[in-house]
């Protein structure tokens, strides 16, 4: 494997120095003397037990009795966290590979040959990098938690660990602008078009295992190519207008896809993150987009896709990236339906879409814009959910986008992004709901947003109403840029904010909120973590990304960038109680093999079955690029097909119970 890699976080982070917001909102000095204040107005409104987490690291006695106290939530026995080259699950649990990268998923898909793949092969192929996890049970199935679609994003590709022999592609790599994209080609490209987008497989268990049911009708793949429509207030603008589509309304395609959303009338939401990456070329001098794409990092030429297909650059096509960064709904009943890309949510590196119907029957998506000092959204749909699926199809084409604003008093606001409001008008260079959406990030700017670290999922539990937002990390947050709900700089290990929307009601325009835990290394006191005293040394993590919360409410964190010389552990799932006595405390579930991330955590509905979906495994740490090689040395561990012309390969894996039950239980 060449040590000319370079990560894609790492690349990502590159590319994210010129997208993010400008300065703004409280600093330190708001912070110290708003925190008391705050932790008595949270005493009131979560109980005793949602203030006791935050234990500094003198109160780690992890495994000692006095630790102890109440009862985990969580019966298994944790995992060692040392690391390995193979994924481990918690003792009593089975752990199979439901389906890998370039195995069928159309019926007419060929046999995988990862050293001649092609693009027709592919776009009948299991994509790469599967990240977002959607199941939907099949309409009168026997048991709804055995048989289900499952809809499954495919973010990005990774051609070094793809094509062997081919090193990093992107310009930021090692090797330098000049060698940027040698040995790539517009057929290797067209390879990576079709790894990219979702796949719908239809998945039916047996006993405890599961398979992917062959030549389903459900079937699907969708890629880079695939038509979709352009719905809400931006649909049809001048400003999403190409030469291929004077309407603005059909694109070919959806990038990046990370995490998403099951919507209750049955749809799929999938969202496009770091669509900067696709784009290359330069606008003419004084281009009218210049700021928004400045605001975007576009282009960030991560990928070389312009050099073949015009759209992809700026200077032959340059209002198609307006055209990407939107949630994309898609019916997976209907493998001929066409995907929409739902405007009104607004545009941005969207990491996911998870929803939950407000007291009055609205349905409100949250979403993390995953950026360095970037925001966290809510859409409230204008309509209520009605429990028709025809009705509610087009639920997301209306309603009002909103920005976090944290409070250095514990309390939060949703600040509407909404035309002709604030400063959202002509004079700041907004003329229609289209621009505020298309530009939301700018809107956000001049609303006075909170600038967060990296905001990836945020998920409503059913149970307490309360939200949580995962931010991942942000090491270049000063000392100075501080805010009370990013309060560490040089965050290199992220933190968990839960909000409580007022009257437990979604669509309330206010919250309060607090931080579960600062992530990292509990025994380190400058890393300034605060699991609870009775995490152990396996049981705490760094850099939360995905999160599932469970039929009976319990939180699961998904990690991505954990690496032995990080955090001495590899990426994988947590379990992590947040009420009572044990809030704040973590263990340790499942882990991932060296160099894949953890994406996509989804329960069935009856808790019997968690699929996990494993993304790059290989990656090396740009801190460290020999560590792979050396770690996939052993053929008896390693992870399944690994070997110099079979690359390790992005899978999802199923999780159930040996003999039966709940996950966790
Ligand atoms: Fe695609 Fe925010 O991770
Ligand atoms: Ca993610
Ligand atoms: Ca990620």
């Amino acid at each position: 494997m060449s040590q000319d890699i370079r990560n894609t976080s790492q690349r990502a982070e590159d590319a994210e120095d010129r997208g993010s917001s400008p300065a703004t909102g409280p600093t330190l000095g708001d912070i110290v003397a708003a925190r008391f204040g705050r932790r008595d107005l949270m005493k009131g409104l979560l109980g005793v037990g949602a203030i006791s987490a935050t234990l500094g690291p003198a109160a780690l006695a992890s495994g000692t009795a006095a630790a102890q106290g109440a009862a985990s939530a969580f019966a298994f026995r944790e995992l060692d966290s040392t690391p390995t080259d193979r994924a481990e699950v918690a003792e009593g649990y089975n752990a199979e590979v439901l389906i890998r990268w370039g195995d069928a998923v159309l019926a007419d898909a060929p046999a995988f040959a990862p050293t001649t793949q092609t693009a027709a092969a592919q776009a009948r192929q299991f994509g790469y990098n599967n990240d977002y996890l959607g199941y939907f049970p099949v309409p009168g199935a026997a048991n709804p938690s055995a048989h289900g679609l499952l809809c499954v994003n495919h973010e990005y590709t990774n051609e070094e660990l793809m094509f062997p022999g081919l090193g990093r592609q992107d310009a930021a790599g090692p090797l330098g602008r000049e060698k940027a994209f040698a040995g790539m080609t517009k057929e290797l490209a067209a390879v990576e078009m079709m790894a990219h987008g979702g796949s719908v497989l239809e998945v039916r268990r047996t006993g405890e295992r599961w398979q992917v049911v062959a030549g389903s009708r459900y079937a699907r793949r969708i890629t880079a190519e695939t038509p979709m429509e352009i719905t809400g207030p931006a649909a049809g603008h001048p400003r999403l207008q190409t030469s291929a589509d004077p309407t603005g309304r059909r694109v070919l395609g959806m990038l990046n896809n990370c995490a998403g959303g099951r919507t209750p009338w049955g749809t799929w939401l999938s969202c496009e993150e770091n669509i900067n990456g696709y784009f290359s070329g330069r606008l003419a001098e004084g281009h009218a987009e210049t700021a928004n794409y400045r605001r975007m990092g576009i282009p960030g030429r991560w990928m070389n896709w312009g050099d073949y297909e015009p759209r992809f650059d700026l200077s032959k096509e340059p209002n198609e990236p307006n055209r990407f960064g939107w949630v994309v709904e898609i019916d997976p009943f209907d493998p001929t339906s066409t995907p929409k890309k739902r405007t009104a949510l607004g545009r941005f590196k969207h990491e996911g879409a998870a929803g939950i119907v407000a007291r009055g029957g609205q349905y409100v998506v949250y979403s993390g814009d995953d950026e360095r000092y970037d925001y966290v959204y809510r859409f409230v749909t204008e309509g209520r959910v009605s429990g028709d699926r025809t009705r509610d199809m087009n639920l997301l084409d209306s309603g009002t986008l909103s920005v976090a604003r944290y409070n250095a008093d514990g309390t939060g606001d949703w600040l509407p992004l909404v035309f002709g409001e604030g400063p959202l008008t002509p004079a700041n260079g907004f003329n229609s709901q289209a621009d505020v959406v298309i530009e939301a990030r700018r809107a956000s700017d001049l609303l006075g947003a909170t600038r967060m670290d990296r905001p990836e999922d945020v998920e409503a539990n059913p149970r307490t109403d309360k939200v949580y937002v995962m931010l991942t990390n942000n090491n270049r947050r000063k000392a100075d840029e501080v805010n009370p709900a990013n309060p560490r700089a040089d965050n290199r290990f992220g933190h968990i904010v839960e909000m409580l929307p007022d009257g437990r009601d979604h669509a309330a325009p206010r919250f309060t909120w607090d931080i579960l835990v600062r992530c990292g290394d509990p025994s380190i006191a400058a890393v300034g973590a605060t699991f609870n005293s009775r995490t152990t040394k396996d049981g705490w993590f760094g850099m939360p990304d995905n999160c599932a919360i469970d039929a009976d409410g319990r939180l699961w964190i998904a990690t991505d960038g954990n690496f032995p010389n990080r955090t001495g552990r590899n990426d994988g799932v947590w379990a992590m109680e947040t009420e009572g006595e044990r809030r704040g405390t973590s263990k340790l579930f499942f882990k991932c093999p060296f160099g894949a991330e953890l994406c996509g955590p989804e329960f069935t509905p009856d808790g019997e079955t968690f699929f996990v979906a494993l993304q790059h495994p290989g990656e090396t740490d740009p801190e460290d690029p020999n560590a792979a090689p050396a770690i996939y040395e052993n053929p008896a561990t390693r992870w399944p097909d690994f070997s110099p012309d079979m690359p390790p390969r992005p899978a999802i894996v199923a999780i159930t119970r040996k003999g039966g039950g709940k996950i966790g239980s």
